[in-house]
């Protein structure tokens, strides 16, 4: 049968890790996905980077936007990052085209989401984004899918690998804070700008998309109560230990009486609790649904393997045409408007 072809757009952590996983296992994704799926062509800055990948064979792009379009490609693959162009231009130039998208993109769907998923639904296509929150953690398809007979009262958690990398080696070994964002920074889990991690607005993002999903409501990652961990030293965490605590950055997004709450902030978690046990670059995501109580999902956060994993899966349900026709579970025309809770002091 015909080959799904992927325009490939970003060869960094995950995108090389994406076409790496591609090339070797692709007789294995070609069972899943009832085709072969090849990788047609290929886009990132430096044309002479080695990123000890094979790219014989594969066309190269220098514009994302000519690769998005290209007649060749069929479903286009977005691991570039930033919420502005050209990430922006290539995926809606994909779109318009009828092309499905896979992005791990969490910036650029907090900012355009609702747009970007009009646009999709308009031109019969869709936007797989499982990579964009918590990793390898099937926490979109969860959401969207699995617990949809559910009314979501609730959904929190630890939504960034850096952080929590950062928190726990700090409070285990003593480090300090700049060693261990170092430290994430060489593994690949922090963002091009770790500032996006540490401020919190990587889990801002992340959260303002888990609403959606959650309360049918369009994403308004202005309205998050925002607090990151840039300011936590080695005697907060102490202290916080001595009281029987630890501290993690907890994204959390409620329905109250008022409205939607969201709120990005370090919390004390008591030792004996489930959050207070996940350790390093993992992630945790908590779901209250009426029907089923609480489920807790947790796994990898961040990282080249893991999030090429939720990439991966993403293509391999574009290949069966079985991608959930609307982005964000209900026709993205009738996300209604976020009202935001009125906060406690
Ligand atoms: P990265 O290592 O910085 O890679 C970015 C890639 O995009 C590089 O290959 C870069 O080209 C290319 N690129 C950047 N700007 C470009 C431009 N203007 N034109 C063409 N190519 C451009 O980033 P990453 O960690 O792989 O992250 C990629 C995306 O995945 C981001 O949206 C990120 O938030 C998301 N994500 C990352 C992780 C993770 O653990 N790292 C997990 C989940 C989601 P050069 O290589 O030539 O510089
Ligand atoms: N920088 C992000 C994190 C990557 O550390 O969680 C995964 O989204």
């Amino acid at each position: 049968s015909q080959a799904l072809r992927i325009g490939l757009a970003g060869l960094g952590t995950v995108g090389a890790a994406v076409f790496r996983l591609l090339s070797q296992k692709a007789e294995h994704v070609a069972v899943r996905a009832g085709r072969p799926v090849q990788v047609v062509g290929v886009c990132a800055r430096d044309r002479g980077r080695d990123r000890g990948i094979d790219l014989s064979g594969v066309a190269w792009y220098d514009d994302p936007a000519a690769l998005a379009a290209a007649e060749d490609v069929d479903c286009f693959v977005e691991l570039m990052g930033g919420d502005g162009d050209p990430a922006h231009a290539a995926v809606r130039a994909a779109l318009t085209a009828g092309k499905p998208v896979v992005t791990a993109n969490k910036a650029l769907l907090a900012a355009h989401g609702v747009d970007l998923a009009q646009l999709a639904e308009a031109n019969g296509t869709t936007i797989g984004y499982e990579a964009a929150v918590a990793g390898g953690i099937p926490i979109i398809k969860t959401l969207r899918e699995a617990v949809a007979g559910n009314k979501v009262s609730r959904v929190y958690g630890i939504l960034n690998g850096t952080c929590n990398y950062i928190l726990t080696r700090m409070e285990d070994e003593g480090l300090s804070f700049a060693d261990c964002l170092a430290e994430a920074q060489r593994l690949g889990y922090a963002e091009a700008d770790p500032t996006f991690d540490v401020e919190g607005h990587d889990s801002a993002h992340k959260l303002a998309i888990l609403s959606a999903l959650a309360f049918g409501t369009k994403i308004d990652t202005d309205s998050i109560h925002l607090e990151g961990i840039s300011s936590i030293t080695l005697e907060d965490l102490e202290a916080a230990e001595e009281l029987g605590f630890r501290v993690k950055l907890l994204g959390v997004a409620r329905r109250t009486d008022t409205g939607i709450e969201q709120r990005v902030t370090p919390t004390m978690v008591p030792k004996s609790s489930a959050m207070a046990g996940i350790h390093g670059v993992l992630n945790a995501v908590a779901v209250d649904g009426d029907e089923v109580g609480e489920i807790m999902l947790v796994g990898p956060g961040a990282g080249s393997t893991a999030t090429a994993s939720a990439v991966a899966g993403d293509i391999v349900d574009i290949a069966r045409g079985g991608m959930h026709s609307s982005v964000f579970g209900i026709p993205a025309t009738e996300l209604i408007d976020y009202k935001p809770a009125r906060m406690r002091a």
